[in-house]
């Protein structure tokens, strides 16, 4: 499974790439930053430092959209640190970002490896810019990719920074509404799985037990741990960029639905919520238009309004939550033999 990865590096994008570079069978072919949590640099700096630390130092980080397509950038310091991980004292990666841009490395890293035959997954794992201005630069890109893996959304259930929306999407409704709608496959994690992906704080006390990087890991947590005290009412986390880092590398560890969904781009309170239609009725493969029958709703979500069109994604419904985290904490614990961390212990590429 060779992935690229495009993150908005906070603490949990770093668990996501720690997690990948544990798994046998992931090979990550390069990372685009984004801004989200932190400057797109800032971000770009944290993965970098992160592979270093996963063995996985020659995978190239580019720096991507400094800002969404409307508006400003905002960031998360409140819950991932100023630095985005934690702000724990940490020395900083080793190496640089490249010289190309992150859309412009996804676009090319996705060419190449449609023509070698191995066509990409993408990971999103930040606000949907880069993604959205790959697709402007080269539309064919949804013809050379596997598939889309975007952690964001909420369909049933409430939003984490809105009513209804979702951090990654709220930080760029307008790039997330191109990504959806494109006609390329897309598998949605959003908060209604990743709120069930729950880690606690004595698996966090585990991986600081161990040593390494499960200790730095456990390190850059805590205050994630802490943020999410006031949400949760205990000490523990959500693992969403984890959870959508796995439903990348194996779709079937969650219940998938098609279902055809907009992002909101007005609304006094719902710019930026993902409104999944979920009558019966709905037909995915028309993109949403229901099927009028006598006593169904006919109302269409249609084809979407001028400004949103409507995509049809396999949208993440269910997942077992403990079953996921008690394997996302194991392979932190002990990598896969085969894992690129594992290889990049042999190369001594670990701190
Ligand atoms: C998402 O928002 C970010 O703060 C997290 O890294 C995750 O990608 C959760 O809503
Ligand atoms: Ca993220």
């Amino acid at each position: 499974m060779r992935i690229l990865a495009d993150c908005d590096t906070g603490i949990d994008d770093a668990l996501a790439l720690a997690y990948l570079a544990s798994r046998a069978g992931a090979e990550l072919v390069g990372v685009g930053s984004v801004h989200g949590n932190v400057a797109a640099e800032q971000a770009a700096d944290n993965s970098l430092e992160v592979l270093e630390r996963c063995g996985l130092g020659t995978v190239p980080v580019a720096v991507g959209a400094r800002r969404p397509l409307v508006g400003d950038a905002r960031f998360a310091e409140e819950w991932h640190g100023r630095d985005g991980l934690g702000d724990v004292a940490r020395p900083g990666p080793r190496g640089l970002p490249t010289e190309e841009p992150a859309a412009v490395q996804l676009v090319r890293r996705a060419r190449e490896a449609a023509f070698q035959g191995e066509p990409l997954t993408l990971l999103a794992t930040g606000p949907c810019t880069n993604l959205a201005l790959a697709l402007l630069l080269e539309p064919e890109l949804t013809s050379w990719v596997d598939r889309v893996v975007v952690m964001g959304g909420a369909l049933r259930v409430p939003g984490n920074v809105g009513l209804l929306s979702e951090a990654n999407i709220a930080a760029d409704p307008e790039a997330a509404a191109i990504v959806v709608s494109a006609p390329w496959r897309v598998v949605l994690v959003s908060l209604d799985v990743t709120m069930q992906a729950i880690l606690e704080h004595e698996a966090v006390e585990r991986l600081a037990r161990a040593g390494g990087l499960p200790a730095w890991c456990a390190a850059v947590t805590q205050l994630y741990l802490d943020r999410y005290q006031a949400v949760l009412g205990r000490r523990a986390c959500p693992l969403h960029d984890p959870l959508a880092a796995a439903v990348a590398c194996a779709p079937e560890i969650v219940r998938l639905e098609t279902l055809p969904v907009v992002v909101e781009l007005r609304g006094e309170w719902t710019r930026g919520a993902t409104v999944a239609d979920h009558r019966r009725g709905a037909d995915p493969a028309t993109g949403g238009h229901v099927r009028a029958g006598p006593n169904e709703a006919t109302e269409p979500l249609a084809s979407g309004s001028e400004l949103s069109p409507v995509g049809v994604v396999e949208a993440a419904v269910d997942v077992d939550g403990p079953a996921f985290v008690e394997h996302f904490v194991s392979l932190l614990l002990e990598p896969e033999a085969g894992s690129a961390r594992l290889a990049g212990e042999a190369g001594g590429e670990r701190r």
